[in-house]
């Protein structure tokens, strides 16, 4: 495989991801995750964040360079997350690529982290058709997006209008006292219960919400409703059936995520789907999308559990595909973008 050989910096959140790409093949993705030093907040915390990058981005980089028996002097560009994310982790893998470019008097593109999260699915499965559909789920997005080029024209159709996608897992699974973070683990006990147990609500489906609303997502009033349900079962001396809740509360996220995917891509008469983004692991989301998109003939892409979670392979081939399209490097003064659309 040949291409330009590229170092993908990603650190805009808890995980320290270094990537190694060549062309469109993986040559390795080292992550290391802060998650244990967040759980026992119940979310990232910023600080603790940004102090995990300052002490893995290295030894992170050394064991890339290892994995993919590359020496530093050979790669021919840095491509790092510039936004979004949380300012004091961006400023850390910002500084590390333009320390190694300058040093190596190499290109530095700044990228946008969730193109990174579309992108990731051509390592593993080559290069996207367009015009394609996009659903970008993860613990800060919601988002279906109409790309029709990866690194010059993508085209936001729906969003959330409150909490993401994960941020649901995250808070539900909080609620059941369950840890964090929660979508592997609400993932998880949802396998052992019944998805049916329980009528959940199906945010922005309502015929008066889809007037105005076609496209978007609402989770909050899901959440609350999930709430309200535990505490009356509480209230009432009622076991709460976890593994019921789980998966009743899954059910009516994955439900929703799809519905809304397949109405895009009738609308826009497209072929092509990719998932990207943490949520993007979920088993339920996964399976149920499979197949009402391939009822109405559209090919869906998934990448590998573990490329949908943040790591350094999306920035790199995001980098790599912004190097071949022959975009000009980011200026040396580039900033960190928190709020990036
Ligand atoms: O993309 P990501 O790693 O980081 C952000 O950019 O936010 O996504 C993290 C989110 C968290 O909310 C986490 O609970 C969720 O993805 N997540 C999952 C699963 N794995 C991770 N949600 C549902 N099911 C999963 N298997
Ligand atoms: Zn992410």
């Amino acid at each position: 495989m040949t291409g330009p050989l590229i170092l993908g910096i990603e650190s805009s959140c808890d995980e320290t991801g270094v990537g190694i790409v060549r062309g469109r093949e993986l040559l390795a993705n080292e992550v290391a995750s802060s998650v244990d030093q967040h759980a026992r907040w119940g979310g990232v915390v910023p600080e603790v964040a940004s102090r995990a990058h300052l002490q893995a981005m290295v030894p992170a980089l050394e064991r890339a360079l290892a994995k993919a028996d590359v020496d530093l002097t050979e790669i021919d560009a840095i491509a790092v997350t510039a936004g979004p994310g949380l300012m004091g982790a961006l400023v850390i893998g910002l500084a590390s690529a333009k320390a190694l470019a300058a040093s190596l008097n190499k290109p530095l593109y700044g990228v946008n982290h969730l193109v990174g999260h579309v992108a990731v699915d051509i390592l593993e499965h080559g290069p996207l058709d367009m015009p394609c559909g996009a659903l970008l789920v993860s613990g800060g997005h919601t988002n279906l997006l109409k790309v029709d080029d990866l690194t010059s024209s993508i085209t936001e159709v729906g969003t959330t209008i409150d909490d993401a996608a994960g941020e649901a897992y995250d808070k539900v699974a909080r609620l059941l006292g369950l840890g964090y973070p929660g979508g592997p683990i609400v993932d998880k006990a949802a396998a052992s219960g019944d998805p049916k147990a329980i009528a959940f609500p199906r945010g922005l489906t309502a015929r008066h919400d889809l007037a105005k609303h076609r496209f978007d997502f609402s989770f909050s009033g899901l959440k609350t409703a999930v709430a309200r349900w535990v505490e009356t079962a509480r209230l009432e001396g009622r076991e709460v059936p976890i593994d019921d809740v789980c998966a009743s509360f899954q059910e009516a996220v994955a439900d929703v995520l799809t519905a809304k995917a397949v109405d895009m891509c009738d609308h826009y008469g497209l072929k092509q789907f990719v998932i990207g983004g943490g949520v993007a692991a979920n088993s339920r989301l996964r399976t149920l999308l499979e197949e009402r998109l391939a009822a109405r003939g559209v090919a869906l892409r998934r990448p590998r559990p573990g490329l949908c979670t943040d790591n350094g392979a999306m920035i790199a081939i995001l980098g790599s595909e912004v190097v071949t399209a022959g975009l000009p490097p980011s200026a040396s003064d580039i900033g960190a973008d928190s709020g990036m659309p």
